[in-house]
């Protein structure tokens, strides 16, 4: 037997023994969404009541976990999380559970720099017969997890799929195993409604053949893909590796020749999808996950021709400040990449920056608990509304009424052009609410 596979039994150890190796005090940090140790994050509250003051850092959790989900826990083990799930956004109101703002490039420097993760519960591929494994599915912020806390823990799951980039460590960097067979978490695939299918066509006639794209997260970006049968020699640089880009590899859409940053491959930091996404990446070189401080530099992002960022928002104000991740002051996602992205695409040559959304939402009333249709273009976002895009870096901006420019524009043309793709019901109030705040 060569020396990694002694080195690799001898760090082999159970989960209860993982457990017990986590002190008073101690930061750990878990990978993103799929590269999380979900065998970690289900067991973790059994140790609440021996620990104190111990914060488990997460990035988009895949499951309900215990020690977020009931405040019981919430005394011991704080959560702290740069992406809300859906469960997160329920047990946030019991305080156990707080945001860290950042833009994704720099949410990992800057959470070192405040404070150190000591300890990394990671996710990987067995090794191969040279003793390496993969990260597989998430190298958004694991390297440096790997490289910097003072203890490595890796779930080791043969199901996960193994990539290449950055995701490449050796048995002799990690300080102990534990051992989990399971498909990694499936995201599925929304079927795209009338109004997405309509922001998929005009967002279509925007990219240009030979453009790199960028396909952000929810439900629009997916029914782009669709829209983007019939164009020619697409490149991918993305922060999320998606379903819908699979489609659209198969047609031969996307090729990547064109690309003028790593030509000829995909390139990702995070892959979240259905089984047959992680069927496509499992050692397929054609796709490089390489780590966020580099792929979503803005810097980086820009470097590649007619770099396209799609990205959708939940509420825009009629001077175009977008309020991406949250409702009102009430956290509802995170920031994840979409300023990096969005200001990347307008650093390339060629480049356009888009952001997509539907011009209504349906929400309770909360006064009469009825549903009611508001305008997710409005004339000032609700006090303490969080800004995720500046209006000094948003482009173009979509809606199911059609396609605005805002690059170079001043106030007024922004708040005419605006109000042209909202809702019509919702265009009369615009307007006399822009005409009372004298911003037209
Ligand atoms: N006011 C009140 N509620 C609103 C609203 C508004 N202006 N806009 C949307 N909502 C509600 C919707 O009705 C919906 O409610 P439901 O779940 O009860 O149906 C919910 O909020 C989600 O809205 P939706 O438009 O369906 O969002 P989505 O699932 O497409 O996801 C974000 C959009 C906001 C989660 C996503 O864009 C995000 O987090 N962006 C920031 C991060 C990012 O862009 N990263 C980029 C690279 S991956």
């Amino acid at each position: 037997m060569s020396s990694w596979q002694e080195e690799y039994k001898r760090k082999l150890i159970s989960i209860d023994e993982a457990l017990a190796k986590i002190k008073d005090g101690d930061q750990v940090i878990t990978g993103l969404g799929a590269g999380e140790s979900r065998f970690f994050l289900r067991n973790v509250h059994k140790i609440a009541d021996r620990v104190k003051d111990v914060t488990v850092t997460t990035c988009l959790p895949m499951e309900d976990y215990e020690f977020f989900m009931n405040p019981q826990y919430s005394k011991t083990i704080y959560n702290d999380t740069w992406f809300l799930s859906g469960g997160q956004r329920k047990s946030y109101v019991y305080g156990g559970i707080s945001f860290i703002p950042n833009h994704l490039h720099l949410a990992i420097p800057k959470r070192l720099f405040h404070r150190k993760c000591n300890v990394f519960f990671g996710t990987a591929t067995p090794p191969d017969k040279h003793g390496f494994m993969s990260l597989s599915l998430s190298v958004t912020y694991e390297v440096e997890c790997l490289e910097n806390a003072d203890l490595v823990i890796i779930e080791v799951n043969d199901k996960l799929p193994r990539t290449f980039g950055d995701t490449t460590f050796h048995v002799s960097q990690a300080d102990f195993f534990v051992e989990n067979s399971e498909a990694p978490p499936a995201l599925p695939v929304a079927e795209p409604s009338e109004k997405d299918k309509i922001i998929g066509k005009y967002i279509a006639e925007l990219v240009e053949d030979g453009a790199t794209i960028q396909l952000g997260i929810g439900g629009i970006p997916n029914a782009v893909a669709i829209e983007l049968m019939n164009k020619k020699d697409l490149g991918v640089h993305t922060e999320m590796f998606v379903d819908g880009m699979i489609d659209l590899i198969e047609a031969g859409v996307i090729n990547n020749r064109k690309k003028t940053l790593v030509p000829n491959k995909i390139v990702a930091t995070f892959a979240l999808g259905t089984p047959r996404l992680y069927e496509y990446l499992d050692d397929n070189p054609g796709v490089e996950l390489r780590r966020g401080t580099w792929t979503n530099d803005p810097y980086v992002v820009g470097q590649n021709y007619k770099m396209t960022s799609i990205n959708t928002t939940l509420e825009v104000d009629l001077t175009g400040q977008c309020a991406s991740e949250a409702i009102g002051p009430k956290q509802f996602s995170g920031t994840g990449g979409q300023v990096d992205t969005a200001t990347g695409a307008q650093k390339s040559p060629g480049g356009k920056s888009i952001i997509a959304l539907h011009s209504t939402a349906q929400v309770k009333d909360p006064v009469t608990g009825q549903k009611k249709t508001i305008s997710k273009i409005s004339p000032m976002l609700p006090a303490g509304s969080i800004v995720s895009l500046s209006r000094n870096d948003v482009d173009y901006v979509v809606t199911e009424y059609g396609v605005v420019n805002l690059r170079g524009t001043n106030i007024r043309e922004r708040v005419k052009r605006l109000i042209s793709i909202a809702h019509p019901d919702f265009r009369p109030w615009l307007q006399d609410e822009a005409q009372r705040l004298k911003i037209m």
